[in-house]
């Protein structure tokens, strides 16, 4: 029916009618844009998350201080140290003293004879030391540079713990209630290494060949 032809009353009622529904209307298309921004904004933020999701958590490689691995770091931390100036003994050549590459690390040479000096006038005096620098007579007595091979005679039946020991307390044998080590060795100063460096160290020692060789036992003053 033409609204024209509507009585008044109803004309009215249909026109507020048309108006609501155009509200409506209006409310919808509103409603419809916003949810379109919205997910546009959803839509642009999807790829990141998505790469977020995608990407594989880093892996934390273990630090080698450089080195391909924890062997090659030992082994260069070990070099740098001067751990082989008096750990390995060492052959006369025609341009001085080099290490003996039979006895890496090795230790005082059991079968070397001792120096032959007066050892209770040069302890008083200062300080003796053989010429391949692993036996040294001090104050102290005498004392011989220790194997740290992994044989039998040197660090063999060692335990990693041993050598945190032995290095951070100055343990002997690294065991909780052995003697001080004795000077020269240097362990107030390695006493600062990181855990990371010497677990290095214990690793690379793992890797060298193993010597047997009984370091003679250090020497108490000459009092004589
Ligand atoms: C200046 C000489 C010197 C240097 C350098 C040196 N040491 Fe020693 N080290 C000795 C002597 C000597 C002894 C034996 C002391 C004793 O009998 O008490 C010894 C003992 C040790 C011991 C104890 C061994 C045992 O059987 O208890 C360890 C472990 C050790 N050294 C490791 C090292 C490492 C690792 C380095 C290098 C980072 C190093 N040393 C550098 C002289 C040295």
């Amino acid at each position: 029916m033409p609204m024209s032809n509507l009585p008044a009353h109803r004309s009215l009622y249909y026109s507020s009618l048309k108006q609501l529904t155009m509200k409506f209307r209006h409310t919808l298309i509103m409603l419809a844009t916003c949810l379109l921004v919205f997910s546009q904004c959803n839509n642009e933020k999807a790829p990141e998350a998505a790469a977020e999701a995608e990407t594989p958590v880093a892996e934390t490689k273990p630090f080698y201080g450089g080195f391909d691995n924890q062997v090659e770091w030992g082994k260069h931390i070990v070099t740098i140290s001067g751990c082989n100036d008096c750990h390995t003994p060492k052959k006369m050549s025609d341009h001085g003293p080099v290490l003996d590459s039979s006895m890496m690390l090795a230790g005082h040479p059991a079968k070397m004879p001792p120096i032959n000096v007066n050892r209770k006038e040069m302890q008083s005096k200062g300080l003796v030391v053989s010429q391949d620098l692993t036996e040294w007579i001090g104050p102290w007595g005498t004392s011989y540079a220790a194997n740290l091979t992994p044989d039998p005679t040197g660090t063999g039946n060692w335990k990693e713990e041993q050598l945190f020991l032995a290095l951070r307390e100055g343990k002997y044998k690294g065991l909780p209630n052995s003697r001080q080590i004795l000077p020269p060795m240097p362990w107030e100063m390695f006493r600062y290494m990181t855990d990371d460096e010497i677990k290095a160290i214990w690793a690379y020692l793992r890797t060298i060949p193993a010597v047997s060789n009984n370091v003679p036992a250090p020497l108490p003053p000459e009092t004589k």
